[in-house]
C-alpha cells in the first residue's frame, strides 16, 4: 500500500468545516496544512480538526509534502489562487465556479495542461449516490428516452444564514452563479453538454441587508440578477427549464425532475449527495374529479456510500494514482461556467445564446466507490 496523498487547504471560511470534517476522515488523503489571508482563521480551523500546520497561503504552497490543494476562497479570486497553486507545482481542487470569467478560467486550465497538473472543480455533490444512481437508472432505460427536465431553486436568499453574504450578490455570485453550478452540473451529467440557452432575469432591489453574525444590519449592493428563468437546449436533444431566485418568500429548492417517454424521475437536491429517488409512471386511465389523483410512484434504490464534500477531490486523488481521468474535470467546470455566463448574456440581450464550449463524455462514479476505504 502507498501512503495517503498530502492535501492542503486555502480558505478557512464557512465551507471549510464540511471539507475538513470529511477529508480528515478519508484514509486515502491527509490534510497537512491550512492557509488563509486571515491566518488566525486558518489556525483556528487547524486546531479544531487536528491539522498539523496553519498560517498564510505561502505555508501551504511551499509544503513539499502537499500534492493537491483545495481552493476554498471566494469566487472572485478562484482563478488567481488556482494559478498560484499550479505555479507551486500542485494539483488544484477548486470550489465552484471555476472562475468568474471565461478568459482567465481558460488560461488557468491551459497552464495546468502545460504543467501536466490536474484541475478538479466542484460541485462534487453530483458525484454522490443521488445523481449517480439516477444516471444509472436512466442508462438502464428506467424512464425510457429522456426528453426534458425542470429544476427549481427559489427562496429568500443566503443572508439569512451567511455571516458575510455580500460576495453571493456580487459579480460571480447570485442565485445563478452560486447555485446554478449544482443544477447545471446535474443536468450535464444526465443530458450531456449544453448547446444553447435563453433567459430572462430581474434584480428586485439594488441592496440587501446582512441578517446574522457580527455584520448584521449592514447594507451591501446587489450587482447581479436575483431572479433568472432559463431555457436550456442540450447538444444531444434534451431540454430543460430552470428557475433561480433569491427573491421568493416561498422556499422551494433542490427540485430536479427528469421526464422520459416512460416516466418522470425525481432526483435529490443536487446541492446534496443523496436522498429519495422516485419514478412516476403514466396514469392507466383518466381520473375524474373529485376522485383523488393517485399515480404509481416507484422508488429507485440509491446505491453508493454517502459521504459529503471532498468526494470529488478523493476521486481525483485515486484517479491520479491510477492514471485515469477524474470525473469532475476542469473542462466540465469550464463548460458549466460558460453555460452560466451565456445565461447572463441572454438575460442582457433577450436572445438565445449558443454555448461555445463543449465536453467529451461525462464520467461516472462507480456504485462501489467507498470514500472510507484505504485504497492507495
Ligand atoms: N458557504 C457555503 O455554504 C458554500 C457551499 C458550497 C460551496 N461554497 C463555495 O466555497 C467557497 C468559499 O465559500 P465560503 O462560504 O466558505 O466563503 P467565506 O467568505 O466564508 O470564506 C472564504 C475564505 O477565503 C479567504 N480568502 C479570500 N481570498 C483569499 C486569498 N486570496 N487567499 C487566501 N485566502 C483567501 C477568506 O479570508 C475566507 O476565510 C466559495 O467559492 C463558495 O462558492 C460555499
Amino acid at each position: 500500500m502507498g501512503a495517503p496523498v498530502g492535501v492542503g487547504i486555502i480558505g478557512a471560511g464557512n465551507i471549510s468545516d464540511q471539507y475538513l470534517r470529511n477529508l480528515t476522515a478519508f484514509p486515502d488523503v491527509r490534510v497537512l496544512a491550512i492557509g488563509d489571508l486571515l491566518e488566525d482563521r486558518a489556525r483556528e480551523q487547524a486546531a479544531k480538526y487536528g491539522v498539523p500546520r496553519a498560517g498564510g497561503v505561502d505555508l501551504v504552497l511551499g509544503d513539499p509534502d502537499i500534492e493537491i490543494v483545495v481552493n476554498l476562497t471566494i469566487p472572485a479570486v478562484h482563478v488567481e489562487v488556482s494559478e498560484a497553486i499550479l505555479a507551486a507545482g500542485k494539483h488544484v481542487w477548486t470550489e465552484k465556479p471555476i472562475g468568474v470569467d471565461r478568459a482567465s478560467s481558460l488560461r488557468m486550465l491551459e497552464k495546468a495542461d502545460a504543467a501536466g497538473l490536474r484541475v478538479g472543480v466542484a460541485p462534487d455533490t453530483v458525484l454522490g449516490p443521488g445523481v449517480q444512481t439516477a444516471k444509472r437508472a436512466i442508462a438502464r432505460g428506467d424512464i425510457g428516452r429522456p426528453l426534458f427536465a425542470q429544476t427549481t431553486f427559489q427562496w429568500q436568499g443566503p443572508e439569512i444564514f451567511h455571516p458575510n453574504p455580500a460576495f453571493l450578490y456580487a459579480v460571480g455570485g447570485g442565485p445563478l452563479l452560486d447555485m446554478g453550478p449544482y443544477y447545471v452540473s446535474a443536468l450535464v451529467h444526465v443530458f450531456g453538454p449544453v448547446a444553447a440557452v435563453a433567459a430572462v432575469g430581474l434584480r428586485a432591489t439594488d441592496s440587501r441587508v446582512v441578517q446574522v453574525g457580527p455584520l448584521a444590519g449592514q447594507e451591501f449592493p446587489v450587482e447581479i440578477p436575483s431572479t433568472v428563468s432559463v431555457l436550456t437546449q442540450f447538444e444531444q436533444g434534451g431540454q430543460a427549464s430552470s428557475l433561480y431566485s433569491t427573491d421568493s418568500p416561498l422556499l422551494r429548492q433542490g427540485i430536479v425532475e427528469i421526464t422520459g417517454t416512460e416516466g418522470t424521475l425525481v432526483i435529490p437536491d443536487p446541492n446534496t449527495f443523496g436522498g429519495p429517488i422516485t419514478i412516476t409512471r403514466p396514469l392507466a386511465e383518466m381520473i375524474v374529479p373529485p376522485a383523488p389523483v393517485v399515480q404509481e410512484i416507484v422508488e429507485v434504490e440509491q446505491e453508493g456510500v454517502l459521504a459529503g464534500r471532498g468526494l470529488g477531490l478523493l476521486d481525483m486523488v485515486r484517479s491520479i494514482r491510477a492514471g485515469r481521468p477524474h470525473v469532475a474535470t476542469g473542462r466540465f467546470g469550464y463548460h458549466v461556467l460558460d453555460t452560466l455566463l451565456s445565461i447572463e448574456e441572454s438575460v442582457e440581450s433577450g436572445a438565445f445564446v449558443p454555448v461555445q464550449s463543449t465536453i467529451d463524455a461525462v464520467g461516472s462514479i462507480p456504485a462501489d466507490f467507498d470514500p472510507y476505504a484505504a485504497t492507495l
